[in-house]
């Protein structure tokens, strides 16, 4: 039974959030005359001694006291004596525990929060440098329509974008103390819950003390928006391997960031993102084992929610590490500029500009959507590129297909026509770029 209910092993990681709980709880204590001044002294100064040897490691932690909440309030007693068992007057493991996984999510957010910033600032740069790159942008992995490199990595910013917002406001709902709700309805003794929850950087106590022991939503939260994110770091990842196999030939990645086969000497493998890929279901499985664990849990405490912890720290774990070493892989990896804007060149990719051609020549664009598929028929059966078509061939599709079919293929030309907000013209990337920027800047000095 101790080994099976044991939480200490993974709950130890909270013990500078239990410290902290407990100190601002003593000090409560006191001000409010439920312990003497010099009995929270002793007890503030024993639990530093705790934290001290928690943090050396010379304090060996007991499986049999369960988890690191008593593990401390033991050792406390060890320390100071009898005078231990007055810590836990009006508080329960249950609000303790609910505390201290609030205060350490509170930490984490910012610190993902600071490597999601490096790989939105790695994508910034690669887009500052490479717009004069043109590839072919893909709908169904099928080459569609050319636009700038630059375009591509802002799009993949766009969402990290979203996803740092998504945990900027998850964060603002863990603004709220559960300690002082005890087991599930609070105490008989005058607690002060504001001035415990604003000594612990809450903004107030939580508003219901049975909800205060139940809720684990704020870590629903934060595992979903890891989930989204993750998400979109394998969709990056996808590319990144697709684009460094020898069929696309886009990117080489760096050395550092690529493993040899073991068995085939010419093999060069993605290992990171391929990995990143991977830990995306990790991630989501830790999203649904606590989604599933809090399905049909009655109110408030219940012992499944020991549950919640692992899923949460390995959650946290995984997309910080992928958070960093995706930012070190894309910000070496190569760009083969002449293979991305060869594949870009195919003059079908701009059919549809050729019916946007005949739509300002009053055409309805599903009549020059037609027009244009003639052509294009008439092109593949000839074994010709459009832009190698003659302007009288144009014409006898349609009289208004008067064009200089060398110029009008040129993507350069297709791209600085583009130039509608959120565009891939050169002038609405430098814009795009110029609001990434200020982005990044406001999130910099947010987290400082
Ligand atoms: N180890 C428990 C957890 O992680 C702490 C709370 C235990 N409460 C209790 N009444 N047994 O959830």
């Amino acid at each position: 039974m101790e080994r099976f209910s044991a939480s200490v092993h993974f709950d130890q990681r909270l013990w500078r959030q239990d410290i902290r709980g407990s100190i601002a709880h003593a000090r409560m204590l006191a001000r409010q005359g439920i312990l003497e001044k010099e009995e929270a002294e002793r007890l503030i100064q024993g639990l530093e001694q705790v934290g001290r040897e928690l943090e050396d490691g010379s304090l060996a932690l007991d499986p049999a006291l369960e988890d690191i909440h008593t593990n401390v309030e033991w050792r406390l007693a060890e320390i100071v004596g009898p005078l231990a068992g007055k810590l836990h007057t009006g508080r329960s493991r249950n609000d303790q525990v609910a505390t201290d996984l609030l205060l350490w999510m509170r930490e984490q957010v910012p610190l993902v929060r600071g490597a999601l910033l490096e790989l939105r600032q790695v994508l910034v740069d690669r887009a500052e440098r490479e717009i004069d790159i043109i590839l072919p942008g893909y709908t169904h992995l099928q080459r569609a329509q050319p636009v700038r490199l630059s375009h591509h990595w802002l799009a993949h910013y766009e969402a990290l974008s979203r996803d740092d917002q998504r945990f900027h406001d998850a964060q603002r709902r863990m603004c709220f103390a559960p300690l002082g709700a005890g087991a599930l309805a609070g105490s008989t003794l005058p607690l002060d819950r504001e001035g415990v929850a604003r000594e612990l950087g809450f903004d107030a106590p939580s508003r219901n003390s049975l909800d205060s022991v139940a809720a684990r939503d704020a870590a629903l939260e934060l595992l979903a928006a890891l989930s989204i994110l993750m998400i979109h770091l394998s969709r990056i990842s996808e590319e990144l391997v697709l684009w460094s196999s020898t069929e696309f030939g886009f990117i080489e990645m760096d050395e550092a960031f690529a493993t040899g086969s073991s068995l085939m000497p010419q093999k060069k493998n993605p290992d990171v993102p391929e990995l990143v890929r991977g830990k995306a279901g990790r991630v989501v499985g830790a999203l649904v084992s606590l989604l599933v664990t809090l399905k049909g849990l009655p109110l408030s405490y219940n012992r499944d929610m020991q549950e919640d912890k692992e899923p949460l720290f390995d959650a946290v774990d995984t997309a910080t590490s992928c958070l960093e070493i995706l930012a070190a892989a894309v910000r070496t990896l190569r760009v083969n500029a002449l293979a991305m804007g060869t594949a870009a060149s195919d003059p079908m990719l701009l059919a549809t500009d050729l019916a946007e051609h005949l739509v300002r020549q009053g055409l309805a664009f599903r009549e020059a959507h037609q027009v244009v598929g003639r052509v294009v028929v008439h092109a593949l059966e000839a074994g010709l590129p459009l832009s190698k078509l003659s302007r009288d061939t144009l014409r006898s599709f349609d009289p208004s297909l008067d064009i200089d079919p060398a110029s009008f293929f040129s993507p350069e030309r297709s791209l600085e026509a583009r130039a509608m907000v959120g565009g891939p013209a050169r002038e609405t990337v430098e814009q795009a770029l110029e609001s990434a920027r200020a982005e990044l800047q406001a999130t910099r000095a947010e987290l400082r």
